[in-house]
């Protein structure tokens, strides 16, 4: 709501003076509800890349596209275990990972290392695979 109150009149001052650019960012900003900060299309590409890319660890426990696998549960459907879905909070989950002792589920394998373990993504890269994870799971309750 906010972005689109600062953006309205901006986007229409660019349009006036004749900026092509206005229209191409205004077509590229994700459709629907206001996202965000943080969560662009630019970045939701960015952590979709990061995470379903092949071996990549996001993947291979959350399964492609996080619909949930054996060593991880599905990140689109089902209630929150680890926060209530803000955007920084997944930030915050990614960041931190999910310790053993704090797993929901005691019968998983493994817990989840922080910033996707071997990866070890930087502050950019783990806001960008939460911008992906939001943006396939803001409609969960
Ligand atoms: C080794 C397997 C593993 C890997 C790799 C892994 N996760 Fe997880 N993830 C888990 C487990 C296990 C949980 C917690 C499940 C529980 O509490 O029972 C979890 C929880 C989460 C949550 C919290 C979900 C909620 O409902 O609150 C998010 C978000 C998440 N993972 C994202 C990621 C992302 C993004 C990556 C890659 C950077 C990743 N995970 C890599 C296993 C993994």
């Amino acid at each position: 709501m906010r972005r689109s109150l600062l953006l309205a009149p901006l986007a229409a001052a660019l349009v006036f003076t004749g900026c092509s650019k206005a229209t191409t960012a205004a077509a590229a900003a994700p459709k629907g509800p206001v996202m965000p900060a943080g969560v662009t299309a630019v970045s939701i590409a960015m952590g979709d890349s990061i995470f379903n890319a092949t071996g990549a660890p996001c993947q291979r426990c959350h399964g492609q596209k996080g619909v949930g696998g054996q060593n991880g549960p599905s990140l689109v459907a089902g209630p929150w275990l680890h926060s209530t879905g803000k955007y920084e909070e997944i930030v915050a989950t990614i960041t931190i990972g999910v310790p053993r002792t704090a797993l929901k589920d005691q019968t998983r394998r493994f817990p989840m290392n922080p910033r996707g373990g071997p990866m070890n993504l930087t502050d950019d890269q783990v806001k960008a695979v939460a911008a992906y994870v939001y943006s396939i799971s803001r409609a969960r309750q």
